[in-house]
């Protein structure tokens, strides 16, 4: 595992003074551009345990809290993720915490303010977190605007950092660093991002993402021919309309 996290706009910093100071803190930000990366070099830092909960719509207060199971004739209670994390003092990070229902976001208010506890209603039990504990979510406000949003008493119990993909310099120097594509082939794909970017008339959900491009550096350093490589790495990826599809494909055309 890589634990390299390149910051765009203080992000070491913030999430350092964030856990000096108990403060629960909202990763905002598209697809692919390093939230997960942050937590992962975040936790080795800090030397936090980590403790991942990917959350949707199906997710139930039980999945994090905890259950009773039937083991034989017994009944046990079996701690859900959010309490192993409370219990040891991990760090807990929320992914894509608005595709959560609002009763379970709401569960874990007491948890995300200066109360930092949690209750366990079906043992009676309150449990107060240590102080290494930290709460981390995260929120893709680009696909999910207007569609789900987060509470404002929610989004108010945290810090909110924005993250967004790298300058191309910077993404390059990244693109270098995780895969072994040349320095030339590394600032090409770079530099087509940022041209994928800047196309709003696309109408593209989301746009071409670190994620893609390292991807598609793996199949070009494997010795796939670049331009295939960008066909089915991004062209392919990020749409379903023919038409977006061959615009994207005459874009990487040119660059490669
Ligand atoms: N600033 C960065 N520093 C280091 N690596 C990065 C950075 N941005 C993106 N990456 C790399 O890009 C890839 C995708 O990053 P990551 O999985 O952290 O994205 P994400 O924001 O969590 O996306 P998603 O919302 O889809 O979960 C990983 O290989 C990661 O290492
Ligand atoms: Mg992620």
């Amino acid at each position: 595992m890589n634990n390299y996290f390149c910051e765009r706009n203080h992000e070491i910093e913030v999430f350092e003074r964030c856990y000096y100071n108990q403060l629960p803190l909202m990763l905002k930000g598209p697809t692919g551009c390093g939230k997960s990366q942050l937590v992962q070099v975040m936790a080795e830092r800090l030397k936090l345990h980590l403790i991942k909960v990917a959350c949707n719509e199906d997710t139930s207060s039980a999945d994090l809290l905890g259950r009773f199971l039937i083991k034989g004739a017994e009944t046990i209670w079996q701690d859900g993720p959010v309490t192993r994390a409370v219990r040891s003092g991990a760090l807990l990070y929320l992914d894509e915490v608005a595709e959560a229902r609002e009763d379970v976001v709401v569960a874990l208010h007491p948890l995300t303010d200066h109360r930092r506890e949690l209750y366990l209603d079906r043992l009676n039990e309150t449990i107060q977190a240590p102080a290494s504990f930290m709460c981390v979510a995260s929120f893709n406000p680009g696909y999910q605007q207007g569609f789900k949003e987060l509470k404002p008493s929610t989004r108010q119990r945290f810090v909110s950092l924005v993250m967004d993909y790298l300058n191309d310099e910077d993404e390059s120097n990244l693109i270098l660093r995780l895969t072994e594509v040349s320095s030339n082939e590394a600032r090409m794909l770079a530099k087509l991002a940022q041209k994928i970017r800047l196309l709003a008339e696309y109408n593209l959900k989301e746009t071409v993402s670190t994620r893609l491009l390292v991807n598609t550096a793996k199949l070009i350093h494997d010795g796939m021919e670049p331009r295939r490589a960008g066909y089915v790495g991004i062209a392919e990826v990020l749409s379903d309309d023919p038409e977006i599809i061959r615009a994207l494909k005459d874009l990487i055309d040119l660059s490669f």
